[in-house]
């Protein structure tokens, strides 16, 4: 294996699958039993606010209950010994890349345990519900949504995860679908400027002609062997 000095990581849902957190798409597009358009977008949220708070609630109490897997732990122990530049670009609203040892990730699609409040635009680490309509620690209102991205909204720090892609010598996507874009894309904007590229999923994706390599396995088994691998050079 060639020796890389500077790799970007996309995870998706699949990632923390082993973990007991469900994946968006295994059931032709419900979320636990909601269509995502009612729980992941504004026009949703404006719709019917306490379903939506309420849905965020329970994700937020299951990410809690969940713990990392040993993919997650993995990617811990990349971004410990690996000289180069790292940087884990997450769909995923779960902490579990956090707790599983990594500190360069990125939220695109924001996280379960932070709040936003409407009102002053604060963001908050949040671990209770949002439900009764607490008021914000910043300015007092009881404004505060999920910080959370949904669908027509605008990823987080996009800037920043295409200098990284451009900068890359490998891109590796994990447990992800391939299904949505900005991210569908990352493989290759990191293709075009010559990264190798890598999948690990536990089936083909939407984007996997796109990679150099494509393995197919759950992601407790290849996220391992591939971190032992990179590590090893
Ligand atoms: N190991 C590896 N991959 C797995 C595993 C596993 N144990 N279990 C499932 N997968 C794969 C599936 O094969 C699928 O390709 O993970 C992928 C999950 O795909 P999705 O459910 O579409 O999740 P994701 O790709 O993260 O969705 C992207 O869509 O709904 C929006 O904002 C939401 O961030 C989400 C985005």
């Amino acid at each position: 294996m060639a020796t890389f000095r500077n790799i970007v990581v996309l995870t998706g849902a699949g990632i923390s699958a082993e973990s007991g957190l469900k994946t968006f798409r295994a059931e032709d597009g419900l979320w636990e039993d909601h269509p995502v358009e009612e729980v992941a977008t504004p026009e949703g949220f404006a719709r019917d606010p306490d379903l939506v708070q309420r849905f965020y609630d329970e994700r937020r109490a299951q990410v809690l209950a969940a713990q990392p897997n040993a993919a997650h732990e993995a990617l811990g122990r990349l971004d410990r010994e690996f000289g180069g530049e790292l940087l884990i670009v997450t769909q995923n609203f779960d902490d579990l890349h956090t707790r599983g040892g990594a500190e360069r990730v990125l939220h695109m699609h924001g996280e379960a345990l932070s709040a936003w409040c409407t009102a002053c635009d604060a963001r908050h680490p949040w671990r209770g519900t949002l439900r009764d309509g607490p008021p914000c620690p910043s300015c007092g209102a009881a404004a505060m949504r999920p910080d959370i991205v949904w669908f027509g909204e605008m990823p987080y720090q996009m800037d920043r995860i295409f200098a990284s892609l451009s900068a890359a010598d490998l891109f590796v996507s994990i447990g992800t679908s391939g299904a949505v874009y900005p991210a569908a894309g990352f493989v290759q904007a990191a293709s075009d400027t010559g990264s190798r590229t890598l999948e690990l999923n536990l089936e083909r994706s939407a984007g996997s002609h796109r990679f150099d390599e494509t393995r197919l396995g759950p992601a407790s088994e290849l996220v391992p062997e591939w971190v032992d691998a990179v590590l090893g050079e």
